[in-house]
């Protein structure tokens, strides 16, 4: 993950800015109390967290990330815009999270999200079972990430995916069936929404 990012770090938000959509819906759309705390899973160089902060002067944001090159970044960008008080970065895998271990807290979170995080993590399920582990009762997480692209033509779906193969993520139809089977079994309520046409997905998955 850090030989990845070493250099991409740099140019990271500009380049994803054009094609990692539906970010700042899931910003928008996610419910918070006030006050609530709120932990983005894979933060990468913080451009969510410092976004929600600022959008929400009242809340308490965390990120964890496996690349210590990302955090770096992350950091660095929290520091410069005054932000280390209310922003926590923390270098953690995701299906290591343990709020009290890794944060210091004594209580779960009261949100959680994913940002095209997911389809970069092999080990996807326990990834989402530590994120539920981690979350108060009827508290959800989040996902937005890629979808099937159904809605697009057959070469736009196939020149994505080799394009995403260069930076290891991967379409996961296992996921969302995972997140269903989930809901069936009675562990929470799952609600999808489309982004671009299949583009994306935005996810909602609220524990019970
Ligand atoms: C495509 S980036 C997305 C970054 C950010 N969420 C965004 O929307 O801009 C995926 C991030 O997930 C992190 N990641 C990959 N596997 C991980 C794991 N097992 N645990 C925690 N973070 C992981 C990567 O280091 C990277 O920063």
């Amino acid at each position: 993950m850090d030989q990845m990012y070493r250099l991409q770090r740099y140019i990271y938000d500009f380049t994803r800015k054009y094609y990692l959509l539906g970010r700042d819906r899931l910003l928008r759309d996610m419910e918070l109390q006030p006050g609530a705390h709120v932990l983005e899973i894979g933060c990468g160089t913080a451009r969510n967290l410092i976004r929600l902060a600022r959008q929400r002067p009242d809340l308490h944001c965390y990120g964890l990330d496996a690349s210590t090159e990302m955090l770096a970044t992350a950091m660095d960008k929290v520091k410069s815009r005054g932000l280390e008080q209310r922003i926590t970065l923390k270098h953690c895998l995701a299906e290591e999270l343990d709020h009290t271990k890794t944060f210091g807290l004594d209580a779960p979170f009261d949100a959680a999200f994913f940002s095209y995080s997911l389809s970069m993590i092999p080990t996807w399920p326990q990834a989402i079972d530590a994120a539920l582990a981690n979350l108060k009762p009827r508290a959800a997480f989040y996902v937005v990430d890629f979808w099937d692209q159904a809605d697009w033509p057959r070469w736009f779906r196939f020149m994505l995916r080799r394009w995403l193969d260069l930076f290891h993520v991967h379409h996961r139809p296992e996921l969302l069936e995972h997140l269903r089977h989930l809901d069936t079994q009675g562990v929470g309520k799952l609600t999808l929404q489309s982004v671009a046409g299949r583009y994306a997905y935005l996810a909602t998955f609220r524990k019970l």
